[in-house]
């Protein structure tokens, strides 16, 4: 019965919705221009049924009909889907009425229980404010002439290879020492964090990085349905609960810094330059941006948030296609002892390991981690490849798509590192660019170039060491991921065989 007046009231919404848009269409689009095609969906639910468990490849499917640009109802939520690199670029890099967060009832719920300083929020002019912010903390770690990151994974590999090599050559799960790893490596770049506190801190990082990545899936029941907070209420209570041990160990660490950083001498780690940043920001620029000292520091828990599980995945995908993929592995290995000898790879070396960066970039190509990228949302009513897009419009960049595109990438089911290098074996630059696993334009991600720097070195340190083998029994699948928000590689027990020096 109760299911049923359930129903009903959905049809009611959405009959009443569809009439008043029928009414206000032609008034919005002063300009009488055609919205982006796109398929019929069902009533009430639209296209959502049809999404599955795998978004980006429905959308792919469905732009081989509709082209680069269509548009999806997916219950009250009107989306309208990029699939190629050029209208990717064309709506976000040259346009800023595509640099906002959509209004859904996920982003409202993780913004009112957790206070995201800027990721999850529009793109006005608070944003711009904060954003510049963060770029300039993350410098400290991410200039390739900054030796702290060196020292900072240096530190975190000594534990990890030591724990690889306890393993004994015997198959066996890696994924939470990968995790430590990254953990480690992001709480002190962010806070100075003792490594030997972690074990306690971890438990609820692990547990709502887990929830994140279900929380935020496209086209889920909770942003598209009027009714989706109260259908998903004990997903939304559940995700809520686990962001509070997080909030509470960030805002610790944060208020650790407050009473320590003053000047710019006293800048540790992210965490001090942020604080500072509040501390020198002026009053009136405050007023005039609608800012507080707290929305200023909470920039800190976005970069935790933002730049933790995604290196982590990316991790842990490198380690299982190079697994996958031997003969990569060993040409890599080969480079690395040509250009560093016997020392550990250094960020200066970057420019001279061309296959290892060639093996990066496809890396990023074939895992394609945030296929979706994160979600924009139209500032105001605009236009795209002669389309009208209404203020308001949630837009998804399908970076999947483009990655997985013949047209840019030949073979792009075959992982080959050799199609990003010249004939002379040097990096193509040009080749480089097309891989965009941070999105571009306004929203691209500030953590590029750590994440860039950071990845490279345990990497490539790890090759250094280890021959990474697949369990005959159990053999990797790199074919599949398991899609959320980020598509995590699937893990099997691999076998890591310590390297004679
Ligand atoms: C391999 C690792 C990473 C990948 C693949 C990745 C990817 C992305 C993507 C696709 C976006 C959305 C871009 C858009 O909205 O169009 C993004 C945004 C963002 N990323 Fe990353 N990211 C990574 C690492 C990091 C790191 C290490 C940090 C910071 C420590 C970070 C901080 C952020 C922030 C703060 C945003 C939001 C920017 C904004 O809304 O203005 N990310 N990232």
């Amino acid at each position: 019965m109760i299911a049923w007046t359930i129903v009903q009231l959905l049809v009611l919404v959405w009959a009443i919705r569809t009439l008043w848009k029928y009414f206000t269409a032609s008034g919005g689009n002063k300009l009488g221009l055609p919205e982006p095609p796109g398929p019929y969906g069902l009533p009430v639910v639209g296209y959502m049924p049809f999404l599955g468990s795998k978004p980006h490849l429905v959308f792919a499917k469905l732009s081989q009909k509709y082209g680069d640009i269509f548009q999806v109802q997916l219950g009250t939520q009107k989306v309208v889907v990029l699939n190629s690199l050029d209208v990717i670029k064309e709506a976000y890099i040259k346009d800023a009425s595509f640099a906002g967060r959509p209004n859904s009832a996920s982003f409202q719920i993780f913004l009112k229980s957790s206070s995201s300083s800027f990721s999850f929020r529009t793109g006005n002019a608070q944003w711009k404010f904060l954003r510049k912010i963060a770029i300039k903390a993350l410098g400290l770690f991410a200039s390739s002439r900054s030796s702290r990151l060196e020292a900072v994974v240096g530190e975190a590999n000594e534990e990890l290879h030591a724990e690889l090599e306890a393993a004994n050559s015997e198959p066996f799960d890696p994924q939470r020492n990968i995790f430590d790893c990254v953990a480690g490596v992001i709480g002190t770049i962010l806070f100075g964090l003792d490594f030997s506190s972690k074990d306690t801190l971890l438990k609820p990082i692990l547990s709502l990085s887990q929830k994140f990545v279900k929380f935020f899936t496209a086209g889920s029941i909770l942003d598209s349905l009027p009714l989706g907070p109260l259908i998903m209420h004990h997903k939304v209570k559940d995700f809520v609960e686990s962001l509070k041990p997080v909030d509470a160990l960030v805002d610790r660490h944060i208020a650790e810094h407050l009473v320590h950083c003053e000047e710019e001498d006293d800048v540790r780690d992210v965490a001090d330059a942020v604080v500072l940043a509040a501390k020198q920001t002026p009053n009136d620029l405050k007023q005039q941006l609608g800012l507080t000292d707290d929305r200023i520091r909470c920039i800190t828990r976005d970069l935790f948030g933002a730049g933790f599980a995604t290196v982590m995945e990316s991790f842990r995908w490198a380690i299982n296609l190079l697994a996958a993929f031997p003969d990569v592995q060993e040409r890599a290995r080969r480079e690395l002892a040509e250009v560093c000898g016997d020392r550990p790879l250094c960020l200066t070396d970057r420019s001279n390991i061309h296959y290892n960066e060639a093996v990066l970039l496809e890396i990023f190509r074939f895992s394609s981690l945030v296929t979706l990228a994160l979600p924009h949302s139209t500032m105001e009513d605009t236009t795209l490849r002669g389309y009208f897009i209404p203020k308001g419009t949630t837009i998804f960049s399908n970076l999947f798509a483009h990655h997985y595109n013949p047209q840019y990438f030949p073979d792009p089911e075959s992982f080959k590192p050799d199609r990003f290098l010249c004939a002379d074996g040097k990096l193509d630059a040009d080749k480089a660019q097309l891989v965009i696993p941070f999105g571009v334009g306004k929203r691209r991600c500030v953590g590029e170039n750590l994440a860039r720097q950071e990845l490279s070195l345990l990497v490539g340190r790890l090759l250094q060491k280890f021959e990474i083998r697949q369990d005959p029994s159990n053999p990797v699948n790199v074919r599949d991921g398991k899609t959320g928000f980020t598509r995590a590689p699937i893990q099997t027990p691999l076998i890591f065989k310590k390297l004679a020096l």
